[in-house]
């Protein structure tokens, strides 16, 4: 698998930005003392920065604790799309000459999962998660993510007009198909108990729990549900179908692929600063739950198997993704000897093949205008 959608490799940038000692210091004027009239205005140092419960200065982006997530914020705006841009004519022929109607109902429940889950991504990032965090360049980020999951929801919902799907019939499916909903409910469930904007994190057991339903966030909602679910529609781009859609996947997946990444630094950096540990008990519940939802759902959007593509592929995909996740965690595996099913996903995941979207120049991807579609 390669390195791009195995994850961003965000170790490369320090943990703790050396204090500071700006090389670049040279040509500024020297830092001005303690306001002594006032101390609160005293100069911030990047130390009194911590992920929730910091001493900084919530409006003063540096100096830096966290360097790299002002690199995720950089890398994040080097994917821009819109999804007006992606020609989907073939789609509208293909959806309605040339999809079984075992491929329609998979199609149109996977789209009806992804874009009630990306509103609710939405809403985790920006109403339970941002708001708790202490350090700018943490927020700066996930302001970014909360666009980007608003961008999302415009992708599918673009999907859907133009294949002329009935709006009130996919965008209620999740609430009438106990497959679809039992994912929402679970999801809702931990957005709920961390959505409170009084939520008292130096309560030992709270900061547990918020770091719990961080870490199911963004390492299985986003890190395996949503990574795993585009694989179905990738199934059908790799028989020549449905390829606008699997592309304006393609770049919602490059933002999942950060969201996640993102997510699971924060969570290890909340612990390291305070000491904290997942229970274990606590994180084998929560895998329990998510793959029994994840296989209910694959029985029912595959509840016949397409060509190619299967509920079994997808749940063993699902399983060996989550061994991954657990393990940037520095977690035990929730599915020992889980093996990856799906040896064509890098192929058709990646945007027009490259090798790793990150090492390509930013003029190949920057802006729809540039885009040139095969
Ligand atoms: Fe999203
Ligand atoms: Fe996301």
């Amino acid at each position: 698998m390669n390195a791009f959608f195995d994850d961003w490799d965000d170790t490369s940038v320090p943990t703790v930005a050396a204090p500071e000692a700006p090389a670049q210091a040279t040509q500024t004027t020297p830092a001005p003392a303690a306001n002594a009239a006032d101390p609160r205005l005293a100069p911030v140092k990047a130390s009194d920065k911590r992920v929730v419960g910091g001493h900084g200065d919530i409006n003063q982006l540096a100096p830096f604790r966290y360097p790299w997530a002002w690199e995720f914020f950089l890398k994040a705006n080097r994917n821009h799309w819109a999804p007006t841009e992606i020609n989907m004519a073939q789609d509208v022929q293909d959806y309605h000459h040339k999809l079984t109607p075992a491929e329609r109902h998979m199609f149109e429940n996977v789209l009806a999962y992804l874009t009630t889950s990306d509103i609710l991504a939405m809403r985790n990032i920006g109403l339970a998660v941002m708001e708790k965090m202490t350090a700018p360049e943490l927020q700066i980020y996930q302001a970014r993510q909360v666009f980007e999951e608003a961008l999302h929801t415009w992708t599918y919902q673009h999907c859907i007009e133009t294949l002329n799907l009935e709006q009130e019939e996919i965008y209620n499916r999740y609430r009438v198909v106990p497959a679809i909903h039992g994912k929402i409910v679970l999801a809702n469930r931990r957005l709920e108990k961390i959505l409170r904007s009084d939520l008292d994190l130096s309560n030992r057991e709270t900061l547990h729990e918020f770091a719990l339903s961080y870490f199911f966030f963004a390492g299985i909602f986003e890190g395996c549900w949503f990574y795993n679910g585009f694989s179905p529609i990738f199934a059908l781009q790799r028989r020549g179908l449905m390829k606008g859609t699997a592309e304006q996947f393609q770049y919602i997946m490059r933002d999942e692929v950060l969201h996640c990444a993102f997510g699971l630094r924060v969570i290890r950096e909340l612990m390291r600063e305070e000491n904290l540990t997942l229970d274990p008990k606590a994180v084998a519940e929560l895998w329990a739950e998510a793959d029994a939802t994840e296989e209910a759902y694959a029985n029912y959007i595959l509840r016949e198997s397409i060509l190619g593509y299967s509920a079994d592929l997808h749940i063993g995909q699902f399983r060996f993704v989550a061994n991954r996740r657990a393990r940037q965690m520095g977690l035990d595996e929730p599915f020992p000897g889980a093996q990856a099913t799906l040896p064509w996903l890098d192929e058709q995941a990646n945007l027009r093949k490259e090798k790793n979207f990150f090492e390509t120049r930013v003029t190949e991807y920057q802006t729809g205008g540039s885009l040139e579609w095969e």
